[in-house]
């Protein structure tokens, strides 16, 4: 018979095939997510129409494997959660359509979540239920935001990019270095471990207004490109092109040292002042890609510390695109509806809610 607390998650937004079994919103039983990685490398980006047939390959072997590690059978599913929103749209319709079949045919709701909510709720995974209000922070390859948060599905969104999320920065900023595909981790291991000096180049890091709560990334990204390739020659103002110095080792060392400093520095800045304007916050909620970050975690663990809030950074397989911040988040939602899911006219949505 099925369980009603028993959620089984799908997402597919991007570039992982993910499926998860969690308990009552909170114990993750399975949590299998097939990265595509390796699909993606040689182009040095997702490419939708690659990751979207993958996830059709992968979805069922990936859900049953789930199935499999938490030790439940499909009859014992009480309800089937999808990430619905936002993401690639071929990519989504493979997990929404997986998702809308299963929970008809086993005859349980059907759950659409959010993606970029639900990368806030990783971090109520596997341990206790935090304290709000809360101030979330997600920080991805597509997002980079900030919320209020007066319960996990009562979520307002405060600030937001206004061009590049902070991963999409990482990314090419790590091709214009020549550094493996994905960018990000491998920014981070050249930053943290190469031994270069975060001072060595003095990267923008994007203020905006005096009050504002957005970002902006598109400025790093293109300083990191001059700071390689040269400044080039500009017509209407002749004679000013700069030659870069050679790519050595060391100086590969230094753009990333430095580069990491600006982009977790652009970060912690505007979650500061949310937090100045949020002087009731009990609770830091973080996720996303980039909170796999090292020198991120350390900064946000400090600052938790300074204020007194309790700083809720997802384990590493947690913070990445995963299911079991979907089925996690589902739990809530159907609680909040009285059990009833959504309808099979869900949408797949490629847009971010408002
Ligand atoms: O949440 P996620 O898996 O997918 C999106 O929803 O976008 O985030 C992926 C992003 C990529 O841009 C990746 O380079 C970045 O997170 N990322 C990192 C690190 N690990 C992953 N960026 C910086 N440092 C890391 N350690
Ligand atoms: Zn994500």
């Amino acid at each position: 018979v099925p369980d009603p607390d028993l959620i089984l998650g799908i997402e597919t937004s991007c570039d992982e095939t993910a499926a998860a079994v969690v308990r009552s919103g909170r114990h993750v039983l399975a949590n299998v997510i097939a990265s595509q990685h390796e699909l993606h490398a040689e182009y040095r980006g997702v490419v939708p129409e690659i990751a979207s047939r993958a996830h059709a390959e992968r979805i069922l072997p990936v859900v049953r494997r789930a199935l499999a590690e938490a030790g439940a059978a499909y009859g014992h599913i009480g309800a089937v959660a999808v990430g619905h929103r936002p993401g690639l749209i071929g990519s989504l319709l493979v997990g929404v359509s997986a998702a809308k079949a299963l929970a008809w045919s086993l005859d349980v709701p059907l759950v659409g979540v959010d993606h970029v909510r639900a990368h806030l709720y990783a971090g109520c995974l596997d341990t206790d239920e935090p304290a709000y209000p809360a101030v979330g922070l997600v920080v991805s390859g597509g997002h980079t935001a900030l919320y209020r948060c007066d319960s996990p599905t009562r979520v307002r969104r405060i600030g937001s990019t206004i061009d590049d999320a902070v991963g999409e920065a990482y990314d090419k900023a790590a091709a214009i270095l020549g550094l493996p595909f994905p960018g990000g981790p491998s920014l981070d291991r050249l930053a943290s471990t190469g031994g270069g000096d975060p001072r060595a180049v003095e990267f923008p890091v994007s203020r905006l207004a005096p009050d504002s709560l957005d970002f902006s990334f598109s400025g790093l990204k293109t300083a990191m490109l001059y700071a390689v390739r040269g400044v080039p020659e500009d017509p209407r103002r002749p004679g000013r092109a700069v030659a870069p110095p050679p790519l050595t080792a060391a100086r590969r060392a230094d753009l990333a040292a430095s580069f990491q400093r600006a982009a977790v520095g652009a970060v912690m800045l505007k979650l500061r002042r949310a937090l100045d304007r949020a002087p009731g916050a009990r609770t830091l909620l973080i996720g996303g890609g980039v909170s796999a970050n090292s020198l991120l975690r350390a900064e946000v663990a400090a600052l938790g510390a300074e204020r007194g809030l309790d700083v809720r950074l997802p384990r590493k397989d947690l913070c990445l695109d995963n299911a079991a911040m979907i089925a996690g988040l589902a739990h809530p939602l159907l609680a909040e509806r009285g059990g009833a899911g959504d309808g099979l006219d869900l949408a797949a949505d490629p847009t971010p809610a408002p």
